[in-house]
């Protein structure tokens, strides 16, 4: 373990170091919360950790690009990766530790365990899209709880289905942590902070917006009495205008993201991934 020279943000690299400053924490009658990052931080990041602060004594972030969650055609060489501004921002929120391990300190040789998922992982959103996704997800999550053993872990509603995934984990192996959902972080014109949006050139970011304006309309046309059918129809149509190829756009039932097929049915989630160029944004509202 190292005490970062320009902050008190400590920095710890594996496994032992880890449980053994959190157990010591521990000792002293201190509550932790875990914030999961892949680093790269923005203030979507930085709201879990001030959410995470609201929980307990002291906040752990970890920041590990897992590659387990990356499909061999996806970006994980390319995903950003910025340690140093990352321990600068994770300081300035009055974060405690962060814990940044190497792939061979998560994954070690011989590596050969996998978590099985159904449910929430298995509802055709993401998982359609990007089928071993979650399963990756799922392992690094429960590898990072047994850990950390933390009373708290937030996750971004960003990552809607995502947040879903990992409760209902925790909650089938009785894990003790208590998973927390956060709102998402908006740009000012309601593009939803991301690591990836640095990917978008600036004719893309002028119309990455229309992503979220559609979930918008959408929201309140159903709140409206429009057939959701047809609220759906025109936000394909929206989208496809100003340029994205949309892998899904959905009305789903808010706690199992099942389908849903009228207003009264239950609450109402709708989820969104749609590519613009070689970037794939997803999004999702609440109606
Ligand atoms: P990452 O994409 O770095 O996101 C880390 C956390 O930040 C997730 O819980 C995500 O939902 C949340 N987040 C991202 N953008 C946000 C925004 N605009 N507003 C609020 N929260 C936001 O999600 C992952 O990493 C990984 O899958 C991880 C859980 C760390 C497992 O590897």
């Amino acid at each position: 373990m190292t005490a970062s020279a320009a902050s008190r943000v400590e920095i710890v690299r594996d496994v032992a170091s880890l449980r053994a400053r959190l157990a010591e924490r521990r000792r002293a009658g201190e509550t932790i919360s875990l914030v999961p990052t892949m680093g790269a931080l923005h203030a979507g990041h930085i709201s879990l950790v001030v959410e995470a602060k609201k929980h307990a004594r002291r906040v752990v972030m970890s920041i590990f690009v897992n590659p387990a969650q990356f499909a061999p055609s996806e970006d994980f060489c390319s995903y950003p990766r910025s340690f140093e501004t990352d321990a600068a921002l994770f300081a300035a929120a009055e974060g405690d530790l962060i814990f940044a391990p190497s792939v061979e300190a998560m994954y070690g040789e011989g590596f050969a365990t996998t978590i099985n998922l159904a449910g929430p992982a298995a509802v055709g959103l993401e998982d359609r899209f990007r089928p071993t996704h979650f399963a990756g997800v799922a392992i690094i999550v429960a590898k990072l709880l047994n850990q950390c053993r933390p009373d708290v872990a937030i996750f971004g509603e960003k990552d809607f289905q995502q947040l879903k995934v990992v409760t209902r984990m925790a909650r089938d192996l009785d894990f003790e942590t208590r998973i927390l959902g956060a709102p998402t972080v908006r740009e000012a014109d309601g593009l939803a902070l991301s690591s990836r949006n640095i990917f978008l050139s600036a004719k893309e970011r002028a119309r990455a917006p229309s992503l979220y304006a559609a979930l918008r309309r959408c929201a309140n046309d159903i709140n409206a009495g429009v057939a959701i059918e047809t609220a759906l129809d025109t936000a394909h149509a929206t989208l496809a205008a100003a340029g994205f190829v949309t892998d899904y756009f959905e009305a789903r039932h808010a706690e199992t993201l099942g389908p849903i097929a009228s207003r009264g049915e239950g609450p109402i989630r709708l989820l969104a991934a749609a590519r613009l160029g070689k970037t794939r944004l997803i999004d999702n509202i609440a109606l």
